[in-house]
């Protein structure tokens, strides 16, 4: 009985911990190794510095607004036949996963 108890306190203490991370609490799903996995995709056109040829830098981004540039290019809200085709095929938690990792990168 006592140890469900300890056990379900830690579980809380890491629950509040989280939540802390006010940036990121929306984040369904998201897994910085996934978001690593899944950006390897996008580094032939953006590396950490942006290739300068129309490319954008991408890493460093806050999770928000990566969040809703993306969605931007899956509506066709945005204009650009890479990025619409690259977004199309990315689901919620594959799209929070990349934003936790790239939020966490200079
Ligand atoms: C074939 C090259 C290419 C690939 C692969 C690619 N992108 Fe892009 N990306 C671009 C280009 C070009 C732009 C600029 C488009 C524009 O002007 O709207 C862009 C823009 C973006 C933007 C908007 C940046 C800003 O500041 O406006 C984000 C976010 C983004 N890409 C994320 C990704 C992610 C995540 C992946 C991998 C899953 C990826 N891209 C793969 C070429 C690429």
């Amino acid at each position: 009985m006592k140890s469900k108890f300890i056990l379900l306190s830690i579980v809380v203490c890491f629950f509040l911990m989280n939540k802390s991370y006010a940036d990121q609490k929306q984040l369904v799903g998201a897994d910085a190794d996934y978001g690593e996995h899944l950006f390897g995709e996008c580094v032939t056109c953006h590396n950490s510095t942006g290739l300068g040829q129309g490319i954008p830098k991408i890493t460093g981004m806050k999770t928000s607004q990566f969040i809703t540039k993306i969605l931007a290019y899956k509506t066709k809200e945005k204009e650009n036949a890479v990025m619409q085709m690259v977004a199309e095929r990315l689901g919620e938690e594959e799209i929070n996963s990349l934003a936790l990792y790239l939020s966490k990168l200079k």
